[in-house]
């Protein structure tokens, strides 16, 4: 089973969303395909959404509910139809000083509530070129997961240099990413089965099979590419090839 994630991040607006979902068709076999639209239109997006794509959420609420202005807690998402929520994006990591404790938390609020934390991990440019790319990824993974027991989860691998520059990663730097994951969720859970791991960052559709096919991935999470309807369906059809 590969997973196609589309991140819109803060793009669109009702008519787009619908037009987009619209365009969009039945996953193909073997292909688990999930969009992220904002939230004020995720109900647009629902409305219009073949059957088979699911609907995710960029973001979610350390808290369950109360008097917390302008969050948006886990048991809402899962009300308007989510199933899934990115957490600890490198955006929201820079843009909005989420550090990996509250990152924790929001992992933790998702489990209470049974929605699907996919939960993002990547270096920045300059950890890459001073070579501390395995030991920053090690920690993100690391300080969240720290005393939580086994539960459902996706890991994303984001190298924060190649979200949104047009400069993916290798095949190369993926597999070795994903493999520095993968090992330190199992440190974290020795007894636990290994969890689904995408690739994120600058995927398009002449790039994305190298991901899964020699990069060790279990798919992609796209963000720019998912807003273009034609690519975003040609990702989720190279997906489902063999
Ligand atoms: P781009 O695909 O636009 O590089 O964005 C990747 C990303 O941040 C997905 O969450």
């Amino acid at each position: 089973m590969r997973r196609i994630v589309g991140n819109w991040k803060a793009n669109g607006s009702t008519a787009q969303a619908q037009a987009l979902c619209a365009a969009l068709p039945a996953p193909p076999a073997g292909v688990d395909v999930t969009v992220c639209p904002p939230l004020c239109l995720l109900w647009a997006a629902r409305g219009s959404l073949p059957p088979g794509i699911r609907l995710g959420a960029q973001d979610v609420s350390r808290v369950d509910g109360g008097a917390f202005t302008g969050e948006v807690t886990a048991p809402m998402l899962l009300d308007a139809g989510c199933v899934l929520a990115l957490v600890g994006h490198s955006e929201r990591r820079q843009q909005g000083a989420e550090d990996d404790a509250l990152i924790g938390l929001k992992l933790r609020a998702c489990w209470r509530h049974g929605l699907l934390p996919v939960l993002c991990v990547g270096e920045t440019a300059a950890q890459r070129r001073d070579g501390s790319t395995d030991a920053v990824l090690a920690a993100q993974v690391g300080r969240v997961l720290a005393g939580a027991p086994p539960a459902p989860l996706w890991m994303a691998y984001e190298p924060v240099w190649a979200i949104g520059t047009g400069q993916a990663a290798t095949p190369e730097d993926c597999a070795r990413g994903i493999a520095v994951i993968r090992a330190a969720v199992a440190e974290a859970w020795p007894a636990a089965p290994p969890v689904p791991c995408l690739y994120g960052g600058s995927v398009h559709p002449a790039n994305c099979a190298a991901f899964w096919r020699e990069g060790g991935a279990d798919g992609a999470l796209v963000g720019g590419a998912s807003l273009d309807a034609a690519a975003f369906v040609a990702i989720c059809r190279l997906a489902g090839d063999a």
